[in-house]
């Protein structure tokens, strides 16, 4: 039956994919929480179209029956759908423990509303390190040299040839962490996600799934 923390995936992921209407265009994320929303999504046979955030996860859901297009024309979604490392109370994400965080962070921006599936390991009372990071093969170890506390995965690059690394220092204030990667030459994308790129957190306690209203309306 698997482990409680296993239970509450499902649980998020299962009262996510209530959220998922005929018609609607929708992001998949990345990750074991994902894994269990997709046989959910596949068991509702409904009339959508899907974009994937990585290779696995449009693996998963072609051999379940959902058909994933290319991201390259579509510009818009209604929803997306992802797991996270840690969610702070102020509704400010870690993503990309599992190296998709580019790909994953260009879907949530196009999708209307970002939903969060999370069993309660997530919650946290503050982010902390690591924090993923996805860096320029060219140049890296100049990129390397301007960024304190940065150390390379021991991971396959990205589907784009990125190489996956994780800042290890003090975090601080995050919108300011969040900005020093920003600006920085060779940094692809970081793994802080802003409160106000995420629509509603769904985390599970137990059998119990919490809806947290981030940016979205209140339920
Ligand atoms: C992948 C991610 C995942 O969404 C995040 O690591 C959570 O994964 P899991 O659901 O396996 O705990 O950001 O890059």
């Amino acid at each position: 039956m698997g482990s409680a923390v296993e239970r509450e995936k499902k649980a998020a992921a299962e009262a996510a994919v209530l959220m998922v209407k005929d018609g609607m265009t929708v992001g998949l994320g990345t990750g074991t929480t994902v894994a269990y929303l997709l046989p959910a999504l596949a068991r509702r046979e409904l009339s959508i179209r899907c974009v994937a955030t990585s290779p696995r996860t449009e693996a998963a859901a072609d051999a379940l029956g959902i058909r994933v297009e290319p991201f390259d024309t579509i510009d818009r979604l209604d929803l997306a759908i992802d797991g996270a490392d840690q969610v702070s109370p102020d509704g400010w994400l870690v993503k990309g423990g599992g190296a998709a965080l580019t790909r994953e962070k260009l879907v949530a921006v196009t999708a209307d509303r970002f939903i969060i599936i999370a069993d309660s390991t997530k919650q946290v009372d503050a982010l902390h390190s690591p924090i993923p990071l996805e860096l320029l093969e060219f140049g890296l170890a100049s990129t390397l040299r301007r960024l304190p506390s940065v150390a390379v995965r021991r991971v396959p690059k990205s589907p784009d040839g990125g190489v996956i690394a994780d800042f290890e220092g003090d975090l601080g204030d995050p919108t300011l962490l969040a900005a020093f990667f920003g600006a920085t030459p060779g940094v692809v994308e970081h793994g802080l996600f802003p409160p106000d790129l995420v629509g509603t957190v769904l985390i599970a306690h137990g059998a119990e799934v919490d809806v947290i209203a981030v940016s979205d309306p209140a339920p």
